[in-house]
């Protein structure tokens, strides 16, 4: 039987290495697609096991990219999992936003996960495998970004697209739609205010922001047997952010219980 698969696109960021690091676990070989070959290379190392991981240099907004990727894949055995995580967020608000930014958002946050379904559909179809894309509370709700905001609301759209168009096949798609995680994403962020974490926890119903192993977790139990009858759903993994306001809660039923 050829090698199971899972491909992690964004694989040399924390979400992406968390996620191949627990795919691992179920997968023959991890194949970690990114575009910075040198922070790859930073990811297999810390990953260790070197005969369970794959490093391909892709970009996976360049359709050519994509298919070269695809074509290593192969060769490495039958796709089963591909997990859409490369993403970034460019402009603050829609004034900070140019037409270019835009794009640019668009073609990471989406477009490429359209790309790579379709350069490994074929073997997700021989594997009967599935389709994870990593969303975000910002494609739920409006939180800032609007570019990659409007992109993962399309990211989570596009996950029901394939499930219902290629459910026939035994093909699962679903999105997680993380929170805030503390990644290399928030450095900027987290230098110019080093209690911006501190100070988001009182908005989850948690009091705590979720963990990159958090989102690994849900990832694996979406790409499992145990989620066998799970398709075209969005898995906020958000320690309650989009659960509902506790303050708001507090203010209109002025209750202490809240
Ligand atoms: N960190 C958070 O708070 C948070 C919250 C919600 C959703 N997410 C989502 O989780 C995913 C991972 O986020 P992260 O915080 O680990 O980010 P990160 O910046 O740590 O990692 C993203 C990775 O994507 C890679 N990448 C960027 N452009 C690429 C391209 N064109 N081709 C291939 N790879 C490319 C980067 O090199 C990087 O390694 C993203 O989709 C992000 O939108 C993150």
């Amino acid at each position: 039987m050829p090698s199971s698969v899972a491909v992690v696109t964004g694989a040399a960021g924390d979400i992406g290495r968390a996620i191949a690091k627990r795919l691992a676990q179920s997968h023959d070989v991890v194949a970690l697609v990114d575009i910075d070959e040198t922070a790859l290379e930073s990811s297999l190392n810390a990953l260790g096991d070197t005969g369970r991981y794959a490093a391909i240099a892709c970009d996976v907004t360049d359709v050519v990219s994509v298919a070269a990727m695809a074509g290593q894949v192969a060769a490495l055995g039958t796709a089963r999992t591909l997990v859409n995580n490369a993403g970034a967020a460019r402009a603050v608000s829609l004034h900070d936003t140019t037409a270019e930014i835009w794009r640019q958002d668009s073609a990471l946050n989406l477009e490429a996960a359209f790309l790579t379904f379709r350069a490994l559909e074929d073997a997700l179809k021989a594997s009967q495998g599935s389709v994870i894309n990593i969303a975000s509370v910002n494609g739920m709700a409006v939180f800032g970004h609007p570019a990659y905001s409007a992109a993962k609301a399309g990211l989570i759209h596009f996950t029901k697209l394939i499930a219902v168009e290629y459910g026939k096949f035994g093909i699962r798609a679903n999105a997680v739609a993380p929170g805030t995680v503390r990644t290399q994403a928030w450095e900027a962020r987290a230098a110019a205010n080093p209690q911006v974490f501190e100070e988001a926890k009182r908005w989850y119903a948690l009091r705590r922001i979720a963990t990159a192993e958090d989102v690994a977790n849900a990832v694996f139990f979406l790409s499992s047997d145990q989620a066998a009858a799970i398709t075209g759903v969005c898995l906020p993994v958000d320690c309650g952010l989009t659960a509902g306001q506790a303050e708001l809660a507090r203010t209109f039923s002025q209750s202490e219980h809240y």
